[in-house]
């Protein structure tokens, strides 16, 4: 009985210390993963418009093409992988893996029992083939701008630039407000 008893304490007395300090590492984890989205998003976002605005939508193309990637590159520092990926792909590279698939999947049911898209997040930390990694993804909504080559009904000369570089394009066909796909961000532990 005594023994039992001991073991309890000793239990209690460890979680008690373990999880503070895991609460803390999760949440400045979540935090800088969050500040990293946000400055990839506004980076994209205003390569995009600048080239929208300048040059039109099939000029843009080129731009998506070249920068994102270099972008993403960009802002991979301090450990951190930063990518984007979707379920719906136009470059095979962006491709999810098994947790990002899941992700995306469970965003989309949260999106339809009515959760906000631009809310949509989750972090974890998630341990594969052995490595420990925090990972966070952050849903992607579908903007009227993004429809210029995401949409339906595409300008033909687009259509035609989308085909050239993109022959297994998938990223066709959203409407506003559709989850275009996710950020997604991870760090090794
Ligand atoms: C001028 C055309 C254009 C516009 C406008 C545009 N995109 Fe894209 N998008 C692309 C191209 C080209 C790629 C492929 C980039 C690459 O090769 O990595 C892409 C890729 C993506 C990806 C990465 C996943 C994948 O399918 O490869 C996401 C997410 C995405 N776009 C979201 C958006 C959102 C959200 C908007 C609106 C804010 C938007 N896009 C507007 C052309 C465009």
């Amino acid at each position: 009985m005594f023994k039992k008893g001991m073991l309890v304490v000793c239990t209690l007395a460890l979680t008690g210390l373990a999880q503070p300090a895991l609460a803390q590492d999760m949440d400045s984890l979540k935090s800088e993963a969050a500040k990293t989205t946000a400055g990839f998003g506004e980076a994209l976002k205003e390569e995009l418009v600048n080239a929208m605005s300048a040059q039109g939508p099939v000029a843009a193309i080129g731009v998506c093409n070249e920068k994102a990637p270099g972008i993403a590159k960009a802002k991979s520092q301090n450990g951190w992988q930063v990518g984007r990926t979707s379920l719906k792909l136009r470059n095979q590279k962006n491709a999810p893996d098994a947790w990002e698939q899941a992700t995306l999947a469970e965003f989309e049911a949260r999106k339809a029992k009515g959760e906000a898209p631009d809310k949509l997040a989750k972090a974890e930390i998630v341990t594969m083939n052995g490595q420990k990694s925090f990972r966070f993804m952050k849903a992607i909504p579908t903007a009227p701008m993004c429809l210029n080559c995401h949409g339906k009904e595409l300008k033909p000369e687009v259509s035609a630039k989308l085909d050239a570089l993109y022959p297994n394009d998938h990223a066709r066909g959203f409407a506003d407000g559709d989850l275009r796909g996710a950020f997604t961000l991870s760090k090794n532990l």
